[in-house]
């Protein structure tokens, strides 16, 4: 820009004053190919107001250019190319950059407008996966840039703390939990636990119903129920929180998937109301053949709330609390659907927002080519379609 500007300030004196500098920057190129020059000037509207031909023009024009910071000045045909002098920019850049420090390369285009930007996120009582640890290097940087582009970050860290696998984990801490074990080494020992529920359940099916009956009281507030959550839930921000310390990341909120919990019922009346809601299968879904999607289940049989719920809650909340311009969404490419879903029934729903939400996709980690898979003890979930 800075340099654009002096070249067109050059061409102002070159050319007698005749045309404002102003008019001649908007006619600067940057060459794309490095080696046709820094920046080129065209000459062909020149050539109307001069009656003379592009090519004359810019061989007498360039002939009248002279600055110590331009080292080269090249014609080709209707161009004149000009090659900046790298000693002289340099150091110029580089005294801007310890004059300005962390302001060096700011943009104002943001008007301090709120960003929420959706990052890490992980599920409790489990290990920290590399996908998080990808959100979270990942969401931060994008953070740090939405701010130097003027605007207001806000992390949203939205902890996977709400879903039917809570009643599972409870099921199995109930059998063969053991509470100093936990204690000791909380996050392992909760998902050996939760990888032992799973390996059971194949040859022990009562199992999965518990586990949705623990669910179920979770979800209706039942006393134990919530204190067992709520101890795995503690225990297992306390092990992120270190891994954050480490990372130098800090959030600006924690609500994660439970913070919906009692702000599910509003968006289910919301698409009721606007007859959004049907009845399949005893489940309740919205329909999105006319988006080409697969419909998006809001409510299983048994009336359990699922993970797209939730996130439906979460951005109607975001947008009334925060009123973001711009919502990101830093999350495995695994989940592309789920966002796509989500984005079409805020859609459906009237919410034109909708289209300011971004989904950041990122590539999966695989382990010998194959994916990880925390229920059979591997590190990664693999989210299910009824979580
Ligand atoms: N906890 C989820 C998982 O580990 C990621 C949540 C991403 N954010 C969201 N708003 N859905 O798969």
């Amino acid at each position: 820009m800075k340099y654009k500007q002096a070249f067109a300030e050059i061409l102002f004196e070159a050319l007698d004053h005749e045309i404002p500098v102003k008019d001649l920057e908007v006619l600067i190129e940057k060459p794309k190919n490095q080696q046709h020059g820094d920046l080129a000037f065209p000459c062909f509207t020149l050539a109307k107001v001069k009656r003379k031909s592009p090519a004359l023009i810019a061989h007498e024009l360039s002939t009248k250019i002279q600055s110590a910071t331009i080292e080269k000045v090249q014609v080709v045909g209707a161009y004149i190319n000009i090659f900046l002098n790298k000693k002289l920019v340099s150091e110029d850049t580089v005294a801007e950059i310890i004059k300005q420090q962390e302001n060096y390369g700011a943009l104002d285009i943001g008007k301090n407008r709120p960003v929420t930007i959706d990052l890490s996120s992980p599920n409790i009582a489990k290990p920290f996966s590399m996908g998080h640890l990808r959100s979270t290097v990942i969401g931060n940087s994008l953070a740090f840039i939405v701010e130097k582009c003027g605007y207001k970050s806000i992390r949203i860290n939205h902890i996977g703390d709400w879903g039917t696998q809570f009643g599972k984990l409870i099921t199995a801490y109930k059998i063969w939990g053991e509470a100093e074990k936990v204690k000791l080494n909380p996050i392992k020992e909760l998902l050996t636990l939760y990888v032992k529920f799973h390996d059971e359940a194949e040859s022990n099916p009562s199992l999965v119903e518990q586990g949705r009956n623990w669910f179920k009281k979770l979800e209706d507030g039942d006393e134990e129920a919530t204190s067992l959550w709520q101890w795995f839930r503690d225990e297992s921000l306390k092990e992120f929180s270190r891994i954050y310390q480490l990372m130098n990341v800090q959030f600006d909120s924690f609500a994660g998937e439970a913070f919906y919990n009692d702000k599910m019922d509003r968006v289910v009346k919301l698409l009721e109301e606007k007859q959004l809601l049907i009845e399949s299968d005893q489940a309740q879904v919205v329909e999105l053949i006319d988006k080409e999607l697969p419909p998006c289940l809001i409510k299983k049989s048994d009336g359990a709330t699922l993970y797209a719920t939730r996130d439906l809650a979460a951005a109607l909340y975001r947008k009334e609390n925060y009123d973001f311009d711009l919502s990101l969404y830093v999350v495995g490419n695994e989940q592309s659907l789920h966002f796509k879903q989500l984005m079409a029934v805020l859609e459906k729903m009237g919410y034109a927002w909708a289209n300011n939400m971004v989904h950041i996709p990122f590539g999966m980690m695989l382990k010998d080519g194959k994916k990880m898979s925390t229920r059979k003890g591997k590190g990664r979930l693999i989210r299910g379609s009824t979580k």
